[in-house]
């Protein structure tokens, strides 16, 4: 049995903490918030002790993975201290967003670095939520991708609403690998959820192209996700999910899916998720997507900024990485 500790009591709380709950081979043994009415509820909910702060939850409770589904904007000092405390963690994507999920600076990349630097030096294990991995349309491409039905990849092209905004970056990081530049079209300045039109580049000459607005809503699937090869190209598109699979140049279908009416992804994948972190806990491996996918999708973002604001400059990843851990 996989012990668990939840920390939050609140809906996205909850949800994680039932899933790991009704696993065969999982239980939470502790919940912590220090809201004392969330707490409470969480208490009477899952029937097991609570405590008010982190430093109450690791003086008095055991549990080897800890569940800490806080906010974007407050996830790393208690990250660090989890870590610090030699606890393996599952969090919430993203890394981290001092300004929200829809607006995440270079700033945020030099908050989030430190934690993963501690995790980086530590044999435990760390993961992030990047749940449509678990979707059938995403695994759908990427298995196409990886397994090399598209032929030679030669472009990507994805678009996203801000909800779905770390996951459209982690889904093009996950089949194609992290970039080596981007090149950006878009304002930070102009506050919210600034759009913007990114270029990206690969070292293998792959490009593509990523734009993200909230401005068409979700009225035609929130999120898609296009990858063409020399074969074939393929997308998968939405939350409830659809993934098509054509033949380059004369488009003749190959192959044609679509969740079962009634029977969305986005739900199941939350479960499966928690599945792969237990299971990746039991046989002593790395969490679906590890520390590195976290701090990949995060490395993106901050290039993203920082090309943005220098006039759409092409901006190298590994820049940005080294100097955010200076
Ligand atoms: N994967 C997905 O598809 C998906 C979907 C929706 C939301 N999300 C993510 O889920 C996260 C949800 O976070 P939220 O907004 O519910 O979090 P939140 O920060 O509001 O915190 C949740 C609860 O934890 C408690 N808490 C926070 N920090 C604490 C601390 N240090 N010690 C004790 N208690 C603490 C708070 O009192 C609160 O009740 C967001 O990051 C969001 O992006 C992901």
């Amino acid at each position: 049995m996989v012990k668990c500790a939840l920390i939050s009591g609140r809906g996205m709380g909850m949800m994680h903490g039932g899933n790991f709950h009704n696993h065969p081979d999982a239980e939470v043994v502790a919940v912590c918030d220090m809201d004392p009415g969330l707490l409470e509820k969480a208490k009477e909910h899952f029937g097991v002790p609570g405590y008010s702060s982190i430093e109450d939850l690791l003086a008095n409770c055991d549990a080897e993975l800890v569940l800490l589904i806080v906010n974007e904007t407050r996830r790393i000092p208690p990250l660090r201290e989890l870590l610090e405390a030699g606890r393996n963690v599952f969090t919430e994507k993203p890394l981290c967003g001092l300004q929200g999920q829809a607006t995440v600076r270079e700033a945020d990349l030099a908050i989030a670095a430190p934690a993963i630097a501690t995790w980086r030096e530590s044999d435990q294990k760390f993961g992030i939520d990047f749940n449509y991995r678990f979707m059938e349309h995403f695994r759908k491409l990427h298995d196409d991708v990886v397994e090399g039905r598209l032929g030679e990849i030669k472009m990507v092209h994805a678009r996203a609403h801000f909800n779905c905004w770390s996951h459209i970056i982690d889904q093009i990081l996950w089949n194609m690998g992290t970039p080596i530049w981007v090149s950006v079209v878009g304002d930070p300045n102009e506050g919210g959820g600034w759009k913007r039109l990114i270029h990206i580049g690969w070292e293998n000459g792959v490009v593509g192209t990523l734009t993200g607005t909230n401005l068409w809503g979700y009225d035609d699937h929130p999120l898609r996700v296009k990858i063409l090869g020399d074969k074939s190209y393929a997308e998968a598109r939405g939350l409830d999910g659809s993934y098509l699979l054509r033949k380059a140049g004369n488009s003749e279908i190959e192959e044609k899916w679509e969740n079962e009416p009634g029977k969305p992804e986005m739900p199941e994948s939350f479960k499966r998720m928690a599945d792969g972190v237990v299971k990746a806990m039991q046989n002593d491996q790395p969490f679906p997507a590890d520390g590195e996918a976290a701090w990949n999708e995060l490395l993106f973002e901050a290039a993203v900024h920082r090309s943005a604001l220098q006039n759409g400059a092409r901006v190298y990843l590994s820049d940005v990485d080294r100097a955010a851990f200076v």
